[in-house]
């Protein structure tokens, strides 16, 4: 009797498992996030208007934009903390309501803010499992949390003089691979990073972007704002450019030169994006 084959054809074209899922995930094109449409008012101030963005597993989409270009909006929307007016939020493929920080967790977004908010006081196992931490026999488990907290680190290739040193002996570059790791216990498959290396040095900022590559090699999706060009350059696969709230293009990194970014960010560009922006905004003023 013939059976219907489910599995995929690449195992039998004796493709090793992991390379195939590899193959899948490049070859699937539902993005785990994207807006459409989304648009966002502040009062008078119309923030976002008929943005449009995807990222996908494994992807590192940086989110560029001059100051009040609606970046740290755009990431709140997603993020819960300003849900939109109009437009579509998808979830792997499917509309999602995104109503309040708890939702967008629940979905698997984590998002690490500019100010970090670590715990100078506390130690790095401390800071990686403040607010959920593991209990055995309604004790605070140190010994499981402290073990996690080794393995996590090891995995992201993240190393820190000792787990249980104070944050506040630690270096930014070090501080800012901690808030990163701490955005993982939850096993995320979206993470927001606000402008991870604005404060860092130059060493400390390549430390920084190993651990996004390491993000990206997890097969997370990974929404990076930056003013940093070179950095941008540096681990981004796609560049999403904002301007007065509006999507201003979306570039191929390794094709695209760091003038033509710059030049949509400041808009003295003349792309297919920016004509077609104008003309629908033409549209709707008529
Ligand atoms: N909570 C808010 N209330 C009122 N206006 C806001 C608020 N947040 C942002 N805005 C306005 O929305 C626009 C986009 O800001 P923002 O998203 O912070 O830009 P970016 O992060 O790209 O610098 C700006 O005009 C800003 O003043
Ligand atoms: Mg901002």
């Amino acid at each position: 009797m013939l059976t219907a084959h489910p599995s995929a054809p690449y195992l039998k074209r004796g493709i090793p498992a992991g390379q195939a899922a590899k193959e899948m995930v490049h070859v699937s094109a539902t993005p785990v996030l994207a807006l459409r449409g989304v648009s966002k008012r502040f009062g008078a101030v119309q923030a976002l208007t008929d943005v449009e963005l995807e990222v996908h597993a494994g992807e590192v989409v940086a989110l560029v934009g001059d100051n009040g270009a609606g970046k740290s909006t755009l990431v709140k929307t997603i993020a819960g903390v300003h849900p939109i007016d109009e437009g579509v939020i998808e979830w792997e493929g499917k509309p999602v309501s995104i109503n309040k920080p708890h939702d967008a967790q629940g979905l698997g977004v984590a998002t690490v803010y500019q100010d970090l908010a670590l715990c100078d006081n506390l130690d790095v196992v401390g800071n990686l499992y403040l607010g959920r931490e593991l209990l055995h026999r309604g004790v605070i488990d140190e010994v499981t949390m402290e073990k996690k907290a080794r393995e996590l680190l090891s995995t992201l290739s993240i190393r820190i003089p000792s787990v249980r040193i104070p944050i506040a002996s630690l270096s930014g570059g070090q501080r800012q691979v901690v808030a990163i790791a701490r955005a993982l216990i939850g096993e995320p498959k979206v993470v927001i990073l606000d402008e991870p290396t604005a404060a860092l040095g130059v060493e400390q900022t390549a430390q920084v972007l190993d651990l996004v590559e390491r993000l990206r090699e997890q097969n997370l999706a990974v929404i990076l704002i930056s003013h940093n060009m070179a950095d941008v350059k540096a681990v981004a696969d796609t560049v999403a450019v904002l301007r007065l709230g509006r999507n201003n293009g979306s570039f191929s990194v390794k094709d695209t030169s760091q003038e033509e970014i710059i030049s949509a960010i400041t808009g003295a560009t003349d792309n297919a994006v920016t004509r077609r922006a104008g003309r629908r905004g033409a549209e709707a003023t008529q």
